[in-house]
């Protein structure tokens, strides 16, 4: 089967997760009672967040890979629910650091409970994700997932670094994401493979495609700031939150001097007016940065799909496969 064929294969989330249907189930129910709290503060974020859903993408690469060597059992279901919570914590800590008021079509944790709230239910679900290695005495997974979690501090601290220093290259976008976002899905990937296989080779393949993965994942999201759909949560918050992109860095690229200078100076601005911030839109678009960075996108899926099939696959190449093509085919 071609490329072209399977991109339209699976269009919707749920078609696309529906082989791991059951296990996202029984994931769901571990997830919640991991995050139960008798702090009443706590338990009333708690259950708000809950009300909340998310495409819960990295418990699906945990699962999806687990089934391509082996099979899912109890490693999994700890490997998924320490994901989600670490993700839940970073997405709620972004938004204190990022100034968003909305997140999955709800008003964001620090908008209607303040930062310091933000940052201490941040705190509660990280230690919380951590712990369940411990409790399960899941050494391996611990140590994979912690070294997730301090790469994406630090590409988030680097991410920030960058806002004021304005020298934001293309080199130093790849490691800001690798770090931030592109390190939790390899590491779902790898902690997939270490539940299913005592194969070590194929657990530290599955790191890498999945750091590819990740990196293609965060170009996507980059690219929604600079589109016109609802996502549930803020668009141009990049360019008010002064983040340059791929997107604008390649757009960057394909103008002259005199336009780069008026257009880095816009977005050095604190307080853009809508006007400033339509022209950085209107600029990426007419100088095809957003062209440039989707095609960049679909070198690193590829990429990805290509390593992975070199592995020693049992059963389900397909349906990653159709994740992997979903992450860049996604409306939010
Ligand atoms: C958002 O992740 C944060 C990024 C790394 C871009 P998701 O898009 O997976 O967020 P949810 O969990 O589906 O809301
Ligand atoms: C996401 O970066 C990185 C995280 C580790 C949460 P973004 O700031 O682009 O994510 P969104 O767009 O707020 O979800
Ligand atoms: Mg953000
Ligand atoms: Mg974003």
């Amino acid at each position: 089967m071609n490329s072209s064929d399977t991109l339209t294969k699976k269009n919707s989330l749920s078609e696309v997760t529906s082989p791991v249907k059951e296990d996202l189930a029984v994931f769901r129910k571990f997830f919640k009672n991991e995050i139960s709290s008798d702090v009443f503060l706590l338990d009333q974020i708690i259950q708000y967040l809950l009300r909340q859903k998310g495409k819960e993408i990295r418990p699906t690469f945990v699962f999806m890979t687990a089934r391509m060597f082996g099979k899912v059992d109890k490693r999994s279901f700890i490997a998924a629910t320490m994901v989600e919570l670490l993700h839940t914590a970073t997405l709620i800590h972004d938004d204190v650091v990022d100034e968003a008021d909305k997140r999955r079509g709800f008003l964001s944790i620090n908008k209607i409970w303040r930062n310091k709230a933000g940052v201490l239910l941040g705190d509660f679900l990280l230690s919380k994700g951590l712990l369940i290695a411990l409790d399960h005495k899941e050494y391996n997974l611990l140590h994979v997932l912690s070294d997730a979690v301090k790469k994406m501090s630090e590409g988030e601290l680097r991410q920030l670094k960058t806002s004021n220093l304005f020298n934001m290259t293309e080199e130093r976008y790849f490691q800001i994401i690798s770090e931030k976002t592109a390190s939790l899905i390899a590491a779902c990937c790898q902690c997939g493979a270490i539940a299913a296989t005592d194969d070590e080779s194929v657990a530290e393949a599955m790191h890498e495609i999945g750091l590819d993965i990740g990196i293609a994942f965060q170009i996507k999201d980059d690219l929604f700031d600079y589109g016109r759909d609802d996502i549930g949560k803020p668009t141009r918050n990049d360019i008010k939150e002064r983040k340059v992109t791929l997107p604008l860095i390649y757009a960057l690229e394909n103008a002259t001097k005199p336009k780069q200078l008026q257009i880095r100076r816009l977005m050095r601005k604190r307080n853009k007016s809508t006007r400033d911030i339509n022209k950085i839109v209107e600029f990426v678009h007419e100088y095809k940065g957003l062209e440039a960075a989707e095609r960049k996108m679909a070198d690193y899926t590829e990429n990805a799909l290509t390593t992975l099939r070199t592995l020693p696959i049992k059963s389900g190449f397909e349906d990653f496969e159709d994740l992997v093509r979903f992450i860049i085919t996604r409306k939010k």
